[in-house]
Parts: structure tokens; C-alpha cells; sequence
């Protein structure tokens, strides 16, 4: 969603901005601007489309001065074009805003602002916000800002600044993230950490309710009731080769490639296979109530619903509790029933999705442990839960979620074997299962290796523009994720389902131009799924399957196979989605498809 940045300090702004900007750029955007602040006022400029079609833009102007502001929009009230690009002006041309999120009662808003004699120039929710500003300024850009926001329904993260009140940016955060990066002498407000990585480490993270004004020396915080409110600086884990590309054509194959360090890394600690256990640390404190619970409910949105999926089979099949995984958008509003000892499990990579964090709080207000499994450190829901397990698979800069997946998978593999060793499962099961886990990168690093083939067998079927994706048990989430992958970087369209239910409608879709992609590993359904090739053979559709390595049976069968080393199965969907990662990834590039940042789509969706 929009990308912010906005810096005071002691360097001149614009390549600042535009390199931070640049950094934002995957989390997805339709058009760009910046404002610069200086001794003769405000200069903005903005437009639709990329960031290279801004720096074009300015390419012959100054653009002087060493406070300002720019972002990346992705668009939600108006179409993206010029005048609906940020930065906003007040209808003085004093105070620019930046902002993420979603103004719900702008309606109401530009009414009460026209009968003010303020007319709004763009299509935009966000335009309100400022000419509130303005309106309300009174020579005091953070009071204004105050009053403002205390009219406002809806989330936002927002970065002010004022031509009267030169080198000061007023931030303010309320569901939408906002980091503020401590330099020497100089100080970055962004909403990612890419954005800040290259200048400092050192970060503050505003909460919920929380604003600043940060200035070229200093900065101070509070709540927007102006209850001053003390922040720890942090130090950020990341570093910039982390949001490079390193050598790889893109950010989607340089995740699918680390997958198997980011596995150990998500191990690391915790897979503990001399003493023969599970060590969760963040789970420590409430193991008890863990075990005893009654009911888990799993709650996320798209990537990390499907591995929440994964969750509710796993929680059932290794620890024996009943387990829900619920699409975050819907638990939200559907008033749902939360018993006493019911855990709630938010499951995110960013940790900044709106519907999620909105389902975490309707669980804890109804009185849910929460528990988050999240990839950001430091985000909103990692903030907001009681307790959490963060996947540490490192930053994921592709739109395609592909290694934080696997991550969520696994940190939600091993809950299960932490909690059911202490509910069921016997110690030789377990150590079984942490057996396999210790050989699981070395697994995903022998499938990496079948890339050029599996682009082969992309290239073949590239064109056609329907494709299914089946799978029985634990193979089923993977069918899910496997279509998921296809059809958001390439645009094919791609549905997953349970194998067996093709024959309740969908095999009516089945020609010679349809691919039909099989997770098919050696497990307890393996013959069923056997009988539903044979059922898509018969109406000569074409066959690609995922087989354990050593299966000669299916050759037979399908067209092309991708082999997968064996693993338990409640352990294979840990390998199987890494040749399908593959086959999206190389058929949306033969396809011209830009991978990494997909038309249409967000990295992290802070709106509903
Ligand atoms: C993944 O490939 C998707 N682009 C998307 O479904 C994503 O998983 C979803 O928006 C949830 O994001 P989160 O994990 O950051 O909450």
C-alpha cells in the first residue's frame, strides 16, 4: 500500500526521499510525489505512474532544501492521476500531508469543509485531512494536526509539514504502520524500515494513537491527546544487503533461492534435536494455558490464510485440539463466539494487514489469548498480542509471498509438536518429526536446483490461460497456494481445490488446454489422488504432478513431474510449494509479467 518518507536533518532532501521512495516501491503504488520544503515555501510535484516518470519529471529542477516528504500511492478514492497524487496541500499552500490509510467519513468531512468556503481539488480522502489542518492552524502545526485527527474516523499513518514552521514534521499513526528512523542529527519518518535502513539502525516505533514531532535535533512523542508518552529507540534487525537483490533477476526468486537459510534461520534455537525437543520461547509463559486449551482459531488473510489452513490439520492431527482458521475480513464482522480458553492465532508476514489486525482485536476484546506469528518485527500485530513466534526468514520485498509462507508453515509446524509432546504425542513421534525438520534445507535446496526444468515445463504451458491445482489432506493448502502464486504475478487464472471435489462441478472445465497441477506425494491418500488423475486423464486434460522422489508409478501418468524429496506428511507441505513457487515464478516471466510488482497489488494491505 502508499509508501511514505519524510526527512529533517541537515542533508538536502531529495535524493533522500526519492531513494526511499524507491525502497517502498514493492509494497505496490500507481503514482508518486514529493514535496520540498524551503526558505521560499513549499515545492511539490507528483504524478501518475512509476517513480522514474517523477525523477524525469524533475529531472531539470532544484528542488532545494533538507526538510520534506514524498510517497507512493496505491490508489483507493480516485483514479491514480496528478491531482489525486501525494503530497496534499491546504488551500493556503502552507502545509503538505502525506498519508496512508483510509479517511471513512471524508463525505461528511468535505461537506463540513465546503460550507467553510474550503474546496477540495482532488478525488481523494486524504485531501480532506490536510485542509482540516489547515483550517484549524493557527500558527501551531501539531495542535492543528491534533484537532484534525480528532475529527477523523478511519486509519492512517501520516507525516505534516509547514512552510511557517520550517524542519519540523509532525507523524501520527492509528492502524497503518509508521516508523521514525534516529540519525545524528537528522531524522526519517517512514512506513517501512527499507525506507530507513540505508541512513540508521536506530528506529522508534509509534503505536496505535501515538504522534511525534520530530525536528532536526530532536524529537518528542505522545499520544494524540497530547499526553506525552516516552519511546525506546530500537535497533532494527535488518541490513541492506537484506533489500538487495544480490546477483538475482528478482526480489520472488531471490526469496524462493534463500528458502533454505531461511528455514534454519526460522529453526535456529528452536528445533532442538540433541535434547529431543521443541524450544518456543515466546511461548514459554503460557504453555500451560496452550495445552489446555479448547478451541484455537486461526485468523489471517490470502498467503498466510492457506498456511493457516495447513495450521488448523496440523494443530489436529499432532496436538489433538479443535482448530479453526478463519478469513480475518470475515471474523471481524460476523459477531463470532470466543469461549472461555479459546486462543487466537493472528498469522501475518508484514503484521500491518488491517483486516487481520482487526480480527486480533475483536478476538481480544471478547476475551481470547492472542497469539501472533508474524515476520516484521516490531509491527502492529507483534505489538498487540500477548504472545508470538516471529518467523525470522528475513525481509520479504516480493509481492508474492513465498519464503515467509513457508516460515509461517513451519513456525506453525513446530506449535504443533510443542504443544502436542505435552498433550499426546509419544517422544520417538517427535523426534521423528525434529529428524526430519533438521534435513528440511537441505530438502528445499534440492528442489531450488530443478529451476531450469521446472522453467521448461513453464514455457510449455505458459499460455494457457486456465489452470487447477488439487491435492488431498495437507496437500490441499499447498493446491491452494500453489494457484494463488500463478495467478497473482502472471495472471493466469488458477483455482486450487481438494482433489476429490473436481467431480462435483469443476471437471466440467476439463479439455486438452486445461493444465491440471497435482500435489501427489507418497501419503496416506496417494492411491485416491491416483484415481483423480485418472479421472482428468480420461477427459484429456494434462497432467503435471508433484511426486516423491522414487514414485514410478506417476510418471506414468502425468506429462511432466517435479520430484520432491520424503518427508512425514504432516512435514511435506514444507517441500511441496517450492517447485509450484517455481512454476509461477517462471511462467509470469516468460509471460513479460513484472513479478515483483504485480498490477493491482500491495505488498502489505493496510486497508479493508
Ligand atoms: C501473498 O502472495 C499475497 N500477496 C497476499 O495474499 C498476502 O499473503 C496477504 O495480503 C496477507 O499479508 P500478510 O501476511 O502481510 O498479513
Amino acid at each position: 500500500m502508499c509508501g511514505i518518507v519524510a526527512y529533517t536533518g541537515f542533508r538536502q532532501a531529495r535524493p533522500i526521499l526519492l531513494e526511499g521512495i524507491k525502497r517502498l516501491e514493492y509494497r505496490g503504488y500507481d503514482s508518486a510525489g514529493i514535496a520540498v520544503l524551503n526558505g521560499g515555501g513549499l515545492h511539490v510535484r507528483k504524478n501518475a505512474g512509476r517513480i522514474s516518470v517523477l525523477e524525469s519529471a524533475i529531472s531539470n529542477e532544484e528542488l532545494l532544501g533538507t526538510c520534506g516528504m514524498a510517497h507512493t500511492r496505491w490508489a483507493t478514492h480516485g483514479q491514480p492521476n496528478d491531482e489525486n497524487a501525494h503530497p496534499h496541500l491546504d488551500a493556503s499552500g502552507r502545509i503538505a500531508l502525506v498519508h496512508n490509510g483510509i479517511i471513512e467519513n471524508y463525505q461528511a468531512l468535505r461537506t463540513y469543509l465546503k460550507q467553510q468556503g474550503i474546496e477540495c481539488r482532488s478525488d481523494t480522502d486524504t485531501e480532506v485531512l490536510v485542509q482540516l489542518v489547515g483550517h484549524f492552524y493557527k500558527g501551531d502545526i501539531e495542535a492543528a494536526v491534533r484537532a484534525a485527527l480528532s475529527d477523523v474516523r478511519g486509519t492512517y499513518g501520516i507525516a505534516v509539514i509547514c512552510s511557517e514552521e520550517p524542519g519540523k514534521i509532525i507523524a501520527a499513526k492509528k492502524g497503518s504502520p509508521l516508523i521514525i528512523g534516529v540519525g545524528d542529527g537528522e531524522y526519517i519518518v517512514a512506513s517501512d524500515a527499507a525506507a530507513i535502513i540505508q541512513h540508521t539502525a536506530q528506529v522508534i516505533y509509534l503505536s496505535d494513537g501515538e504522534m511525534a514531532s520530530v525536528w532536526d535535533d530532536g524529537f518528542k512523542t505522545m499520544t494524540l491527546d497530547a499526553a506525552p508518552v516516552t519511546k525506546e529507540v530500537e535497533e532494527l534487525g535488518l541490513t541492506l544487503e537484506d533489500i538487495e537483490l544480490g546477483g538475482h533477476a528478482h526480489f520472488m526468486l531471490k526469496e524462493i533461492m534463500e528458502q533454505p537459510d531461511a528455514t534454519a534461520n526460522c529453526m535456529r534455537g528452536r528445533v532442538d534435536l540433541m535434547e529431543g525437543r521443541i524450544v518456543l520461547g515466546g511461548l514459554a509463559e503460557l504453555a500451560r494455558e496452550l495445552v489446555q486449551t479448547k478451541r484455537f482459531i486461526i485468523t489471517a488473510c490470502g498467503t498466510a490464510w492457506h498456511a493457516g489452513l495447513l495450521g488448523e490439520y496440523l494443530f489436529e492431527d499432532l496436538a489433538h485440539i479443535p482448530t479453526e482458521v478463519e478469513y480475518a475480513s470475515e471474523f471481524r464482522y460476523r459477531n463470532p463466539i470466543i469461549e472461555q480458553g479459546t486462543v487466537v492465532i493472528a498469522v501475518s508476514q508484514s503484521g500491518e494487514t488491517t483486516d487481520t489486525q482487526a480480527a486480533l482485536r475483536e478476538a481480544r476484546d471478547k476475551g481470547a489469548i492472542a497469539l501472533g506469528v508474524v515476520n516484521v518485527v516490531g509491527s502492529t500485530i507483534a505489538r498487540e498480542t500477548d504472545a508470538g513466534i516471529y518467523l525470522h526468514v528475513g525481509p520479504e520485498i516480493g509481492v508474492a509471498s513465498t519464503k515467509a509462507y513457508l516460515g509461517q508453515v513451519l513456525v506453525l509446524t513446530m506449535m504443533a509438536l510443542y504443544i502436542g509432546r505435552r498433550r499426546h504425542l509419544s517422544q520417538p513421534a517427535l523426534q521423528d518429526h525434529l529428524t526430519a525438520l533438521a534435513s528440511l534445507p537441505d530438502k528445499i535446496a534440492a528442489i531450488t536446483r530443478q529451476s531450469d526444468d521446472i522453467r521448461r515445463v513453464a514455457e510449455e504451458f505458459k499460455d494457457a490461460e486456465n489452470w487447477l491445482y488439487l491435492g488431498r489432506g495437507y496437500n490441499y493448502p499447498t493446491a491452494l497456494e500453489g494457484a494463488l502464486k500463478l495467478k497473482e504475478i502472471s495472471y493466469i487464472h488458477a483455482e486450487g481445490m481438494p482433489a476429490a471435489e473436481m467431480k462435483h462441478g469443476p471437471i466440467a472445465l476439463i479439455t486438452e488446454d486445461m493444465p491440471v497441477v497435482f500435489i501427489a506425494t507418497k501419503n496416506s491418500q496417494y492411491e485416491k489422488v491416483i484415481s483423480n488423475i485418472q479421472e482428468v486423464l480420461a477427459r484429456k486434460g494434462r497432467v503435471i504432478a508433484v511426486a516423491t522422489e522414487g514414485d514410478t508409478e506417476i510418471a506414468n501418468l502425468a506429462e511432466h513431474v517435479f520430484y520432491v524429496p520424503d518427508l512425514p506428511e504432516p512435514l511435506q507441505p514444507l517441500i511441496t510449494i517450492v517447485p509450484l513457487q517455481l512454476l509461477a515464478y517462471h511462467a509470469a516471466v516468460l509471460r513479460g509479467c513484472d513479478v515483483d510488482k504485480p498490477r493491482n497489488l500491495a505488498k502489505s494491505v493496510t486497508v479493508e
